[in-house]
């Protein structure tokens, strides 16, 4: 079970590693600067060529915007196209281990650990997913993204937050809008921390980069041009430091339902940034727990992926 990290990775590494090895596949993790992708490979080979010798395909790509999960999908038809031509009728799924619109393993993790939280589910749930502050790097969008379509899904009252300038993907934010509808749920969208604390049940305050900047990344990208990917890095973070003031510390904790919300976080968070050390001392073992549901996701992922009408079988 080979994953191909473009991108750095702790937990999801983990994860899939723990999975794989549970079903009784063995995991490899691949770097993916270490391909040949970087010379040129398309993926579709890069598919076909990991494919050929697999029982499953992690994929992590996730810092351009509209290139990820475009990759993602190349791969599998480079993995289908090769299985169909050789007459092989092994199953090769793809697992999304994040892409620029959505990290599915990990909001998935997320709704699980909320379930478990909140177990007469999360319908009139306020949900607050806010930007806040990183000095770190520009980080991807997905996260929230994925958190408000999903969440959105679930009948939970929605309020996503940041700066003038930090908006996501429009499709993601219609697909929200969409699901909140068809769930009885709600999708609002603020620029004040505050008012999305405000009331809320659980917090998922995070950083994400300014959407222009994202989308210069990826001309600058197409072009193979390190040295204007290094600018435009060094821009997002000038613009991230303008908004320093968006941590979640223990004043805004305080606004929220009962003054006890649930802090949510994917992790690594930016400690004394994105959050107080106060604040996320008291949710250490939350935001773990919350990680380990990871573990399950991707289990479920590839059994589902694996075996043709497993609901059935079970
Ligand atoms: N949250 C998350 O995906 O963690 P890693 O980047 O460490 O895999």
């Amino acid at each position: 079970a080979y994953a191909l990290f473009f991108d750095n990775s702790t937990r999801t590494k983990s994860a899939w590693a723990g999975a794989a090895s549970r079903l009784g596949m063995r995991p490899v993790i691949v770097d993916g600067s270490s391909t040949q992708v970087e010379h040129g490979e398309t993926a579709e080979e890069t598919g076909a060529m990991l494919g050929m010798n697999a029982h499953a395909l992690g994929v992590r790509h996730d810092l351009i915007l509209g290139e990820g999960n475009r990759f993602m999908r190349a791969v599998q038809q480079g993995i289908a196209d090769y299985l169909a031509a050789t007459r092989d009728a092994r199953r090769v799924p793809v697992v999304n281990l994040q892409c620029d619109i959505d990290h599915p393993t990990q909001v998935l993790a997320d709704l699980m650990w909320l379930r478990e939280r909140f177990p007469e589910g999360l319908r009139g749930r306020k949900i607050a997913m806010t930007w806040a502050y990183s000095p770190s790097y520009a980080k991807p969008l997905s996260v929230p993204q994925g958190v408000a379509m999903l969440m959105t899904r679930e009948g939970a009252e929605v309020v996503l937050a940041h700066p003038p300038g930090y908006t996501l993907m429009p499709d993601t934010l219609e697909t929200a809008r969409k699901h909140a509808q068809a769930s009885g749920g709600s999708f609002t969208v603020t620029d004040s921390m505050d008012d999305a604390f405000a009331g809320a049940d659980a917090v998922y305050p995070k950083s994400w980069g300014p959407y222009d900047l994202m989308l210069e990344r990826v001309d600058a990208n197409r072009a193979r041009d390190k040295a204007r990917m290094g600018e435009i890095e060094k821009r997002a973070l000038a613009r991230n430091a303008s908004h320093r003031d968006w941590i979640c510390d223990e004043r805004r904790m305080g606004l929220t339902k009962g003054g006890d919300a649930l802090y949510l976080h994917c992790l690594p968070a930016d400690i004394g940034d994105e959050v107080t050390p106060g604040v996320m001392a008291k949710h250490k073992v939350n935001v773990a727990r919350e990680a380990n549901k990871k573990l399950y996701v991707i289990m479920a992922l590839l059994a589902v992926g694996k075996h043709p009408e497993l609901a059935k079988r079970l």
